[in-house]
C-alpha cells in the first residue's frame, strides 16, 4: 500500500479522478478482501523489486498502467500464458472486475498494484520490463487540467529506467491534444524510438490490440492513435 512518506503523499498531481464508484457487489467485496492481497505486487519503500521473482515460469514481464475494467490485461494474459503481467489501477470497481475475470478464467499470470502506477514504477528494478501498455489514459481534455496527464517527462524517465533495452511501449489515445502532446514528449526522450514507418502503423489498431469497453465508447475527439516505441539499446 502507499507509503505515507513516499513522494506521492501530498506530492505530484493526481492523474486520476475518483477511486470509488458504484458499491461493489458481494462477490466483488470478497474478491477485494481475499484474492487481491494474494495477487498484490509487493512493492516496498527503499527496495527494488525484480518482477521476474513473482512469476516462476515467465519468459517476459509486461506492465499495464491504468487498466480500467481489465479486459486488455485479462485478454493478453490468457493469450500469452508464458508472460507475467503487472497491472495497475486505482478505480476500485475496475480492480474488482479484473479480479472477477482472473477467477472466472483461472488466470495465474497477473499481479495487481491497486495504487498509483507511478509508485509501482519507482519500486521496480532497472531493466526489468519487456513491454508496457498505457492505453487510453485519462485525457484531462481541459487546458487547465492537462498537467494531470500521466505522460510527463519525469514519468517517461522513470518508465525508461525499468524498461529492458529493446523493450516495447505502447501508448494509445483518442484525444487529439493528448496524442500530439504525448508523441512530442516520448520523442523528446532519447530512450523511446518510434517505430512507425507509415500512417497505417499508428492509425490502425495493431494486430495484437484488444479493445476494451471504455475504448468502444469513443469518448474522444479523433479516431484512436497507437504509438509503439522501442527502447533504445544504449539507454
Ligand atoms: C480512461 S481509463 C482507460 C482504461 C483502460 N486503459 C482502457 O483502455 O479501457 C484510464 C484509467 O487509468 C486509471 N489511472 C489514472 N491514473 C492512474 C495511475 N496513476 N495509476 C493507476 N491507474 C491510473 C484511471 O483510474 C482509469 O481507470
Amino acid at each position: 500500500m502507499a507509503d505515507p512518506k513516499s513522494r506521492f503523499a501530498g506530492g505530484p498531481l493526481k492523474t486520476f479522478g475518483r477511486r470509488g464508484g458504484r458499491p461493489l457487489s458481494g462477490r466483488q467485496r470478497v474478491l477485494m478482501d481475499e484474492l487481491l492481497p494474494k495477487l498484490s505486487v509487493p512493492i516496498e519503500a527503499g527496495a527494488a523489486l525484480d518482477p521476474a521473482d513473482l512469476f516462476s515460469h515467465a519468459d517476459e514481464i509486461w506492465l499495464e498502467i491504468g487498466f480500467g475494467g481489465g479486459e486488455h490485461v485479462s485478454g493478453q494474459a490468457a493469450a500469452h500464458p508464458q508472460v507475467g503481467i503487472l497491472a495497475s489501477e486505482v478505480f476500485f470497481e475496475g480492480i474488482a472486475k479484473l479480479l472477477g475475470q482472473i477467477e472466472d478464467d483461472k488466470i495465474d499470470n497477473v499481479r495487481i498494484w491497486p495504487e498509483d502506477a507511478r509508485e509501482m514504477v519507482d519500486g521496480l528494478a532497472n531493466d526489468s520490463i519487456d513491454r508496457a501498455f498505457i492505453l487510453f489514459p485519462d485525457p484531462w481534455p481541459k487546458a487547465r487540467h492537462q498537467k494531470r496527464r500521466i505522460i510527463q517527462p519525469d514519468f517517461l524517465e522513470a518508465l525508461a529506467r525499468i524498461m529492458k533495452p529493446g523493450g516495447k511501449v505502447r501508448f494509445a489515445t483518442d484525444v487529439r491534444s493528448y496524442a500530439d502532446e504525448a508523441l512530442e514528449r516520448f520523442l523528446a526522450h532519447p530512450a523511446y524510438v518510434w517505430t512507425a514507418e507509415s500512417a497505417d502503423d499508428w492509425s490502425k489498431a495493431p494486430g495484437d490490440h484488444i479493445q476494451t469497453r471504455y475504448q468502444m465508447k469513443k469518448l474522444g475527439d479523433v479516431a484512436p492513435v497507437y504509438y509503439d516505441f522501442t527502447i533504445c539499446e544504449g539507454s
